[in-house]
């Protein structure tokens, strides 16, 4: 049995909760990459308070990220999601899911640099499809043809991503797996998958 198969999951996470210290572990990625529902969990694992860039957004403007978005323009949402991002990031640990254009921006993409440890969850345009075409919360994909949006929105920002930290690639498995991939990665240990996942 190879060494990392013997790995167990608290192991695992203490060893990935040692590395990270006092850093925020910060997600970034497309909309659909999970940055929200594997972010939950790996908070819960780590024992470190969660936070959701979008609701914290929406939380201090008492206002929807499409409201947000009507009312001010995405120039005027950028801004105040840099702001909102730079102040979540002075404390640490934390485990930040960011919203997708928020590592695009160069200003907050530096607030993110500095603030932390960066993982980009990246997933290709089947599963991210696949997982937003449900919902119709997100502004940018309110268009005539929203998957080819989606794969312009991608070709445009997948070498900037490409910038974080770590990248995880986001597939259709567990959520469990996913965070249990993404803690391997933060504790520098090679990941496979133990036989009861
Ligand atoms: C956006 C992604 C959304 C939200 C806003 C803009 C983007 O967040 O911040 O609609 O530019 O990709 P999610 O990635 O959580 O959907």
């Amino acid at each position: 049995m190879s060494e990392t198969l013997t790995i167990i999951p608290e192991t695992l996470r203490d060893k990935a909760r040692a590395a990270l210290g006092k850093r925020n572990l910060i997600l970034v990625g497309l909309m659909g990459a999970g940055k929200s529902s594997v972010g939950r969990i790996l908070a819960t694992q780590l024992g470190i308070p969660f936070i959701d860039t979008d609701a914290e957004i929406e939380r201090v403007s008492r206002m929807t990220i499409p409201e947000l978005f009507e009312t001010y323009g995405e120039q005027e949402f950028r801004a105040l999601e840099g702001r909102v991002i730079k102040r979540i990031l002075r404390t640490g640990p934390r485990l930040v899911s960011t919203g997708g254009g928020a590592f695009i921006n160069e200003r907050t993409r530096k607030f993110i640099k500095r603030g932390g440890l960066s993982i980009w969850l990246k997933a290709d345009l089947d599963v991210l499809w696949e997982r937003v075409n449900k919902r119709d919360t997100r502004p940018l994909l309110r268009t005539e043809n929203p998957k080819k949006t989606l794969e312009d929105l991608m070709n445009a920002r997948y070498p900037i991503y490409a910038q974080a930290d770590m990248t995880v690639l986001s597939r259709d498995v567990r959520k469990e797996k996913m965070a249990n991939e993404i803690l391997a990665a933060v504790a520098g240990i090679p990941y496979e998958e133990s036989e009861d996942e």
